[in-house]
This record gives structure tokens, sequence and C-alpha cells, in this order.
């Protein structure tokens, strides 16, 4: 709910456990007043009235100055510590004194309040904006905050989206040149926050390709710390998500945390500043490295949303909230009969650029007959792509393997009952491609240099027009002529010379072609899925997900380091997007062996596909993969929908053990892996959570046999007993259903 107190300008946000108010000053700047838990016992019209100025900043003293925490910090108020929205105004449209001489541009900005609405059900930018219904499309509410440049024809609009039932706000802003002359704007980001003084304790995902999502956790010091990606995907080094703490005031399961998460793919920046006087802001958007928006008179630029909100129960509470509003108000809402995601088959690491018709044939016979839903091939199905070095760009079925195009293979997988997906890389080209050979300046270059390749590929220049309508046109034909139900979207490299028709806009620019190409896509075909993949999790975020169905994580599918890589995707990203698969007895990349039961409780943790080498498999082994993925389907509905609990991870005892449960208690999945075997010591058991703790529950293995009947007391107390033969590597994924 928002409220508004005339008296005394105030302005409160109240959501189900949180608050967030802010206050417009005498001079007409919006100065934030406190984010965070609102007390349990206060009801809907209890408020902050603003009538008493609760903040005594330090007095404005010769090198203590702009600390004031307005809501957006424009450069012209703030220079001296980082700013949220930087601008520059031509001298030909300023107001210059008499004799005064122009001081080119004029980079000083003054936000002051105008007015403000209330607006039901706000769109804010890049994010959801593909038209396809979500999961839940019940009206939110939405502050907009009018603020006007009281010198020059500019006007900001600051947006707050309450989602109360998650205690989630999104924040954007809106910029519109009401000028006759070009404005640019040089720092853009979507919000800055501010935390109470103290809450330095953050917890960020970096890490590399086959590495990702490896959770960090460390204490702001005085300065700026910066989470970045400089490229035009979200990139595998950082993901663009954070929590904050005090520290040693939050756990798994307990103490207040901030969170929040960017819904945007290009080149982003999250900037975290403690400055002098201890106050922290966090300024999350557009990487400022290399950036320009050219704001021509008229024109209105309406940047992604950063999702941000306040929690009491730790960082669980704080994964648990996010994954709810993924589900619910980011991802396309589940279409046709078939609520859950497929079961998977990929031939990426059985065939890699070997592909054969009659072995992909002889594959989907093999998926469909152990239970598979989904049958995507992969990389080197088109044009002369045999290797990484050739093909990339041209979107035709390869007459050497396919002589009769796709259709008999994508007829046999539909006769066979499985949907057939498809693999592409349309940001892509290869030099050696005929569309290259014809287009040559139609990627990202700079006129007379060098155009680096990394993957023997270079990146189309989304910034032109005539290649988003090429990519729209080919990928749309594709589908329409090959029924093709899933595409797995591939990006695999990182920019290198920006250049583009688009100029330093590119940066941005090339996201939002992706979005529209997706988009249109998505209209056009509404029950195509689509997967994103960038070399494993490169492109994983809020933005991605409002028009893709599922993500590929990680190149790494060497089970037992999946666990640390899902365990950390699981802190933001819920399961239900979370493709995993089986891979081969001994890993690709790691030459690790490990059994099969292992490669499916981990793979079982999300969205499980199989990507082995079926033809290669014994009777034996593909009746046992078919039993297990059985299993997976009468529990995916838990591990796909249910709430989310990492009751041990893997930094205490080298275990990792995560509970699903349905939000009325009667059902959950309890994931238990060994990664650390410490011989002569003994871990805790797990006691689970969000059971009924008089209810009476069966506990099954996943061979369906019954492990124990245990009451949700002595689950939610003791948890599962333990079993004796445990060695590294050890895995059980228990199923547990209340009788009565
Ligand atoms: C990178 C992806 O992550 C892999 O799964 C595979 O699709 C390859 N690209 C194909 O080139």
């Amino acid at each position: 709910m928002i409220h508004f107190n005339p008296e005394t300008s105030t302005f409160n946000l109240h959501l189900k456990h949180s608050y967030y108010a802010f206050q417009i000053d005498s001079a007409g700047r919006v100065v934030h007043l406190g984010w965070g838990p609102r007390p349990e016992t206060a009801t809907e019209t209890e408020r902050i009235r603003g009538s008493i100025r609760y903040q005594t900043y330090p007095p404005h003293l010769s090198f203590i100055t702009q600390h004031r925490p307005d809501e957006i910090l424009a450069f012209g108020d703030v220079t001296t510590y980082q700013e949220t929205l930087k601008v520059a105004f031509p001298t030909a449209g300023s107001p210059l004194a008499r004799g005064e001489s122009p001081h080119l541009p004029v980079r000083d900005l003054r936000l002051r309040y105008d007015q403000h609405e209330i607006v039901v059900s706000g769109s804010p930018g890049l994010s959801p904006a593909h038209g396809l219904p979500t999961g839940r499309m019940s009206e939110r509410e939405t502050l907009r905050v009018h603020l006007i440049d009281p010198v020059q024809p500019f006007k900001v609009i600051l947006n707050y989206r309450l989602t109360p039932e998650h205690d989630i706000l999104e924040r954007w802003i809106e910029l519109k040149n009401e000028g006759d002359h070009t404005v640019t704007v040089d720092t853009c980001y979507f919000a800055s926050i501010h935390v109470p003084p103290g809450t330095i304790q953050l917890t960020t995902l970096s890490g590399s390709w086959a590495a990702e999502f490896t959770p960090t956790r460390q204490d702001l010091n005085q300065g700026i710390f910066i989470l970045e990606s400089r490229s035009v995907q979200t990139g595998h080094q950082a993901n663009p998500f954070f929590m904050l703490n005090t520290p040693d005031r939050a756990t798994e399961e307990g103490g207040t945390v901030y969170f929040g998460q960017l819904a945007y793919s290009g080149s982003w920046r999250i900037t975290f500043e403690q400055i002098t006087t201890r106050q922290i802001r966090v300024h999350a958007g557009y990487n400022p490295f290399d950036f320009k928006i050219n704001l021509a008179p008229g024109d209105t630029h309406i940047t992604p949303a950063l999702i941000c909100g306040v929690c009491q129960d730790g960082w669980g509470g704080a994964s648990r909230r996010m994954h709810d509003f993924l589900l619910e108000r980011v991802l396309p809402a589940p279409r046709g009969s078939q609520p859950w995601r497929p079961v998977l088959y990929n031939s990426w690491e059985d065939t890699y650029f070997d592909l054969d018709y009659d072995h992909q044939v002889t594959l989907a016979r093999r998926a469909a007959a152990i239970g598979v839903e989904l049958f995507c091939l992969d990389d080197g199905w088109f044009g002369d792509r045999r290797s990484d070095r050739a093909g990339l760009g041209d979107w035709y079925a390869s007459p050497a393997i396919f002589p009769k195009g796709l259709r008999p293979l994508v007829d046999e997988v539909h006769q066979l009952g499985m949907k057939f997906g498809l693999w592409v890389e349309p940001e892509m080209v290869n030099r050696d491609s005929n569309l290259y050979r014809m287009h040559p300046d139609w990627v990202l270059h700079f006129p007379g240099r060098e155009r680096s390749e990394a993957r023997n590929q270079l990146i189309l220049d989304l910034g032109r027009t005539e290649v988003v309508e090429y990519l729209q046109a080919t990928l749309d034909s594709l589908v329409t002529e090959n029924a093709i139900d899933f595409f797995k979207w591939d990006m695999n490299r990182n920019v290198s010379e920006p250049g583009s028709v688009a100029g330093q806009a590119i940066w941005y620019r090339h996201c939002e072609s992706v979005y529209r190409i997706m988009d249109y896509l998505r209209r056009r075909h509404p029950n195509l899925d689509i997967q994103s993949c960038s070399g494993g999790g490169g492109r994983v975020d809020a933005g991605i997900l409002a028009r893709t169905d599922q993500v590929w994580v990680s190149d790494n599918t060497d089970a037992l380091d999946r666990i640390q890589i899902q365990e950390g995707f699981s802190l933001c990203y819920p399961a239900r997007v979370m493709e995993a698969w089986v891979t081969h007895n001994q890993n690709r990349i790691t030459n690790r062996v490990w059994p099969l039961a292992l490669r499916f409780d981990v793979a079982m943790r999300g969205i499980l596909g199989i990507g082995t080498n079926l033809a290669g498999l014994s009777d034996v082994e593909l009746a046992e993969c078919a039993a297990y993925i059985a299993y997976y389907k009468r529990i995916r509905h838990i591990i796909q929908s249910g709430h989310l609990y990492r009751l041990q991870n893997l930094q205490t005892f080298g275990e990792s053990v995560i509970e699903y449960v349905m939000p009325d208690g009667r059902e959950a999945v309890c994931s238990v892996i060994l990664r650390d075997f410490r011989p002569g010591s003994i871990r805790p058991l797990s006691p689970l959570r969000g059971l009924n703790s008089s209810g009476e529950y069966q506990v099954f293995d996943r061979d369906f046999s019954e492990f124990a009947r245990l009451s949700g007391f002595e689950l939610m107390t003791l948890g599962i007993p333990s079993e004796p033969d445990q060695y590294p590597g050890y895995s059980r994924t228990w199923y547990l259903t209340q009788i009565d």
C-alpha cells in the first residue's frame, strides 16, 4: 500500500513485512527516510508521519558535504560521491547570464519534486514487456514521483512498484528530454538504494566459465566495491545479484537481509559504496563504462528495473522471496497442458560437432523409451558447421547431415511423443559463413581495425535494424518450417571491439534487440519455449527470465562441482529454471567418475536433463535411467514449485542438504549429497522445515521403497535418520508425503 501525507510530504510504502519511506524536503528534494522490517504488530494505518526529523547528519564541514540520502543522486547535487544519474546539457539550450561564458557542456542536474501519481500495473522498461502472461497477473501499485530540473527542460520519473506479498520493490527511472536539443546521459543507474549504516556484509555470486555462481561473502570497507559486466550479456564473472546484512546478525534462516537483482542482461554495474559517514549506498543499473544515451528532443528513455527487498528470515528467506517473485511475476506462465518443465535430452556432450542423422534417430528412440519429453539437437546441425570454425550465421540444415532438411528428424521426435528442441546462436557469425561473406559490415567492429575473434566468431551488430529484422525472419521461418518447440539460445563470447552504428548505446541496445527478437518469436509462436545459455551460465538474470523458460547453468556437469554451482544459483534463482544434465560416467571436463545415482540426485535438484551417450548404455543402465526419470516425474512438482530450504551447505560439513516443500506442507523432497568424507566425525542431522508437525509422513527412497515413517514433529526436530554407509558421493533424494 502506498500512502502520501500531504502535511509532511511523506511517502510510506507498506509491504507485507517491510516498509519503505521517503519525504520531500523544503527545497523539493526527495530524501530517503528508511527501509526495513515493519514491526510485527503494525497495522496498515501505522506509518511514519514525517513530522519529526529523525536523522541528524553531520554538519556540513568543508570536507564532509553531500551526504544527504537522496532517493536519486543527481550529478549536480552530488559530485563527491557516486551519482545515480549524470546528464550533459548542451550550452545551446542552457540559460547564460549576460556576459557569462559557456561552460561546455553543462554537467549539472538538479531534480526537484513536481507531482506524483499512483498507477496500477506499471511496466518497467525492458523487463516483462513480452506481453505473455506471467503466473500471477493481479494488479500492483506503482508510485511515480515526477521530478523536474528547475532550469533545464528535463524530467525524471522515479518508479516504485510494490509486490507486497513478497516484500519486493521494483525500482526504475524514466528520463524525458523536453527541450529542443539533444542531451547526453553519461551515468544512469536504475536506482540507488540506502541501507542502514553497518549493513556491510555482502553476499555475491561470482566465478568464471565452468565455475559460475560461486557465493562470496565479504565485508564492505569505506570506498567502492564494484560488480559488473563489460560485455553485452550478463557474464560469467559476476551475476547481477546481492544480499547485504549486518555482520553476525544474519544466518541462513534468521536476521535482517536486504537483497537485490537486476532485470537486465546487458552491460551492467552494481556499485556498493560506503561513504565517509559510514552510510551505505548501492547503485545498480547500466554500466557507465563507455556508456552514453543520446536523448533527442522529445525522447523518453525507460530503464529496466532493480528488483529489491528486505526480509527478516535470513539468506534463505531472501532467496525464497526472489524465487516466488520470479516464478509468479517474471517468468512466462506455463503454457499448454504441461505445467512442469519437461525432462530433456541433449546430445552435445555425446556428439559435439560429430553429428550423424542415424545416430540422432537412435538417441531419440532411446530417449523416448526411458521417459524423456524434450529432445534437443545441439550445435553442429547447420551450414558448414563441422567444427567451431565455420557456419555460424547460416541457419539452414547441413545438407551433408540432413539431406532432406531437419523435418524428418523433427517428425520422428514428435512421433515418439517428445518435443523437439534446437540449438541456435543467433547473435554470432563465423568469418567462414555465407552470412559474413555477404555482410562483412554486419559485425561489431571499428572501421580499419582488427576484428578480434573468440571461439572463431564475431558478434553481429544488433544496433542495426536490418540485422534484427534478418534474425527475426530467419528464426521465425526455422520455427514455422520445422515445427520447433524449443530453442536453446546460446551466446559464446564477450565483446572486444564494441563499434556499432548505434554508437555507445550498443551496450544496452544489443540486449534490447535480443529481447525484441525473443519477444517477437514468442508472440508469433506462443507455445515456443526458450532456454537461455551463454557458454553455460553467462546469461542468467531476471531480464532474460522474462522471456525464457529455463537456463543452462554451467558447462561443468561434474556432479560434485555442480552441487556448489547449483547451491550458489539457488541464492537468487528458482529450481524451476535450472536445467541440469546427467552426463557420462567419466566427466568430460574433470575426468572424474561418479555413480549414476549421484549424477541423477544432483540433476534432479532442478530440471532433469540427460546429456550422455544413450546408445552406449547397457539395457540395465537404461532401465536404471528410466526408473530415476519416473521417480523425478513423481516429485518434480515439488522441486519446480515448492519452497527451497538450504538445510546444510557444503562449507560447514562438506554435505549439501536441500529441501523443497509444498506451501501446504503435505509433500516435500529432501536431497542429501555428501562431498567430503571425514572419517571419525559425525555430521549433524538436518531438521526439515515447513511440514505439518502433527502429520504422519512416509519417506520414500528413489526406488519408491519406503525408507521410514515419521511424524512431522520428528522430521522437523531431528530430521531424516542417517544411513551408515556414507562415503564421498553418497546421495539420496527422499520423497516425503503426508498420509493422514
Ligand atoms: C556452449 C553451451 O553451454 C553448450 O551446452 C553447448 O551448447 C555448446 N555451447 C555448443 O557450442
